[in-house]
């Protein structure tokens, strides 16, 4: 063979031999990126933000691995009140009983969206905050879903400064005006019209079972 041929045939073994660690390159910083575990080189499971919404009139979506749900499903109100009778905490976690006797917790943060979403309640309604606004001169109400010092503020306030009306009834859900107007509907106040009191939400984690030992 002359050598022209020979650096031919090199020449085509190194360019492809070339390709071929590029392109395990490009697959392994994929899903590898800088580390070895390549954890992302598996499927992510999407989560979109919590609470998640689903419409009530929707089939449930099996959230399941292996039996166990990853997610608790819970009536809104209920979930809320959960929360109001756990003390109402700003950051710290409170626990409630799931629609399948499941013992979940969540935080103030899976409770805030429920005031501030619009589309929520029912197709179509306006968020809480659109009438009860952090400007408590003009808020209906004059109450401030928006915030945590809003919510705890309560309601009919004389001004920013000054607190009102407890809409949490220190921590007694059953006899609290937020129970009252998230669970029946209200024809004579405007966006309380259509308020659904059964609104089902998925929202807060299972707590760990103990796992029967084999
Ligand atoms: C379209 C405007 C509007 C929307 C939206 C709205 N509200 Fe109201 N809300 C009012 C008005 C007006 C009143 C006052 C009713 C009255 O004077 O009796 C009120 C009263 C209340 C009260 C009682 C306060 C008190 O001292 O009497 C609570 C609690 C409340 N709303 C919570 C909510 C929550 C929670 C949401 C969202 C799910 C919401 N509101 C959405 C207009 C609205």
């Amino acid at each position: 063979m002359n050598d022209d041929v020979k650096k031919v045939i090199y020449g085509t073994v190194i360019v492809f031999a070339g390709l071929l660690v590029w392109w395990f390159g490009i697959i392994f910083a994929n899903s590898c990126g800088g580390s070895l575990n390549c954890s992302r080189g598996t499927l992510t499971v999407e989560r979109t933000p919590i609470p998640t919404l689903l419409p009530a009139n929707l089939p449930a979506i099996e959230n399941t691995t292996g039996g166990v749900s990853t997610q608790c499903r819970v009536s809104a109100a209920d979930f809320v009140g959960a929360w109001v009778n756990a003390g109402s905490p700003e950051t710290d976690a409170f626990q409630f009983a799931d629609i399948n006797g499941q013992n979940c917790e969540a935080t103030f943060e899976e409770v805030r969206p429920l005031f501030i979403e619009s589309n929520l309640w029912y197709s179509g309604s306006m968020s809480c905050v659109a009438c009860h606004s952090a400007n408590v001169a003009t808020s209906s109400a004059q109450l401030d879903l928006g915030t945590y010092a809003g919510i705890k503020s309560g309601s009919r306030r004389a001004d920013a400064e000054s607190a009102g009306t407890d809409i949490l009834a220190a921590g007694k859900w059953g006899s609290s005006l937020l129970y009252e107007f998230i669970s029946t509907s209200k024809a004579d106040v405007p966006g309380h019209t259509d308020i659904q009191a059964n609104l089902l939400i998925f929202a807060g984690k299972p707590l760990p079972t103990a796992t029967p030992t084999p």
